[in-house]
């Protein structure tokens, strides 16, 4: 997913667009956050206009979705703030309808926005058991301790929302409780997005992310420390698993960190590193649980670097 770094952002600043994409229904209005110009995947804040209607139909690519503010009624159902959705590719949705109009973000996440009227799903559709639909507001407990070691500070807590089981790209809602701070630098391994439903947090390379604020971060940049004075709650999601690397060098670059990350890898996963040493370059590796798969990183990792200088690499 090659989309560049947009660090920091704020779509308050910026006003709303009409959707005019062929094929999307009117009543829709959109700001657009980050986006992949190889495929069209994208990320953007969306108002409905009060008194929208959406036929029964599909996406032709997978996106979530986080209702923010007003309602949504998806078949005889009213979604309220906080709902969170997970529609595989050609997976068709029940009419859609806002009397009152909403707020939400939305992302696709491997082509651009589309709509096909339908009343079944696409043949090829991707696995509908897949489909996700909750208010993660009021059907889930926040997680205040660590997911992972390590794990950031105590006062920084987590709703899992999505974890795909192959690629570890995971999607969640996270809260910093008031007073939150952190006194060291991280970087992953992969991109990283979020974006604050409500509040503020500092942050020593970017200032402050206020409501509103947004950022699509590449992999291997340094950010943090980290503090809030109020406390926020904000949507987060990477696009593979998510290891925390954390030190004090505020002056390390992209490139530095990377080989860092490579350096702790071959220490604690010596053979594995051996191994891929030892293959040519062009090696495909073959997943024999996932035969069908032939996900080549060097063509469509997960992630991207970045350098000091802005440009991308490799
Ligand atoms: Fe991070």
């Amino acid at each position: 997913m090659p989309r560049p770094h947009v660090e920091p952002y704020v779509d308050r600043d910026f006003g709303f667009k009409k959707m005019t994409l062929s094929g999307m229904p009117n009543g829709i209005q959109y700001k657009t956050l980050s986006m992949d110009t190889d495929n069209g995947a994208v990320t953007m804040t969306v108002q409905y206009d009060a008194g929208f209607s959406q036929p029964p139909g599909f996406s032709c690519s997978e996106y979530e979705f986080l209702l923010m503010e007003g309602s949504v009624t998806i078949g005889d159902q009213i979604w309220t703030k906080g709902s969170y959705f997970y529609v595989p590719a050609g997976v068709h949705m029940p009419k859609w309808s806002s009397k009152e109009g909403a707020l939400a973000l939305i992302f696709y996440n491997f082509g651009p926005p589309s709509f096909q009227e339908s009343d079944a799903d696409h043949d090829d559709a991707d696995d509908r058991t897949q489909l996700k639909m909750i208010n993660s507001y009021e059907g889930l407990d926040w997680m205040m301790t660590a997911r992972r070691m390590p794990g950031v500070a105590p006062g920084c807590g987590v709703k899992p929302l999505r974890n795909d089981p192959k690629t570890g790209a995971s999607t969640f809602l996270y809260c910093m409780v008031p007073g939150f701070w952190q006194d060291n630098i991280s970087y992953h391994d992969v991109a990283e997005e979020a974006y604050h439903i409500w509040g503020t947090s500092w942050m020593m390379q970017f200032g402050n992310l206020p409501t509103g604020g947004y950022f699509w971060r590449p992999a291997y940049i340094n950010h943090g420390c980290f503090a809030s004075e109020k406390g926020i709650l904000a949507i987060g999601r990477t696009d593979g698993d998510l290891h925390n690397h954390f030190h004090h060098d505020p002056f390390s670059n992209p490139k530095e960190n990377a080989e860092r990350a490579a350096a702790v890898y071959a220490r604690q996963r010596p053979a594995m590193y051996k191994w891929i040493l030892t293959q040519d370059h062009n090696h495909v590796p073959h997943d024999f649980e996932n035969p069908d798969d032939h996900v080549d990183p060097m063509k469509s990792g997960p992630s991207q670097m970045i350098e000091s200088d802005g440009s991308h690499w490799p």
